[in-house]
């Protein structure tokens, strides 16, 4: 069976994405986290996969680009985030092509040397056996109250050229 992967602009296909989020991130579970006060920056593009039975999103990955400030130089990276499989659609290889077809999205364009996620300890192990390392230095971004060290999840690199596994990042914005 073929599977459809559609790469489209993040803002205009929010209204796809945004029942899958509510169903794995309703309001209850997100009260919960250590991130539920962060304010998050809109996807640039979201890759989306429906369930082939026409149920509906299956599976949905954020891509972001960004100019960010590593150990004081630019680099331009690409993120992704909001990475997100329907229950009962789950272990069949939907996030991982998802998460394939965002980092293939981030290659095609010359500018990103790497690129950035953010992760929950029980989601280490999965990005792990996808290729992305953890970064072991500090993380800092914007928020409404100004720059803040970003600790509530733990970030993780991907080689697009060479990634940093430590330093300093400054995201230049909201996270991911
Ligand atoms: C994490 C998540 C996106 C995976 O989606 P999926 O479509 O089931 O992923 P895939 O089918 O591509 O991959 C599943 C494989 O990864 C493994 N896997 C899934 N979650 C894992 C985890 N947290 N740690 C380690 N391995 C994991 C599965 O065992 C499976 O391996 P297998 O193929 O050898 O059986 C999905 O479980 C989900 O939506 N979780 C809730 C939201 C979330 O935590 N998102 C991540 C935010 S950073």
């Amino acid at each position: 069976m073929s599977i459809e992967i559609d790469i489209l602009n993040g803002d205009a296909s929010w209204q796809r994405a945004e029942p899958l989020h509510r169903a794995v991130w309703g309001a209850h579970v997100i009260a919960r986290q250590p991130w539920a006060h962060i304010e998050w920056a809109h996807a640039d593009l979201r890759v989306l996969i429906d369930a082939p039975d026409d149920s509906g999103l299956a599976c949905h990955v954020g891509i972001y680009f960004r100019t960010i400030i590593w150990n004081g130089h630019k680099v331009h990276v690409g993120g992704i985030g909001g990475v997100a499989t329907r229950e009962d659609c789950r272990r069949r290889g939907y996030a991982s092509l998802a998460i394939d077809a965002a980092v293939h999205t981030m290659r095609a364009n010359d500018a990103v040397k790497f690129a950035v996620l953010f992760c929950e300890p029980h989601n280490f192990a999965f990005y792990q056996a996808r290729g992305w390392h953890p970064f072991s230095g500090e993380v800092f971004c914007e928020q409404p109250s100004g720059k803040i060290r970003f600790e509530a999840m733990a970030p993780f690199v991907y080689d697009i050229v060479r990634a940093p596994r430590q330093g300093k990042i400054d995201l230049c914005g909201l996270p991911w």
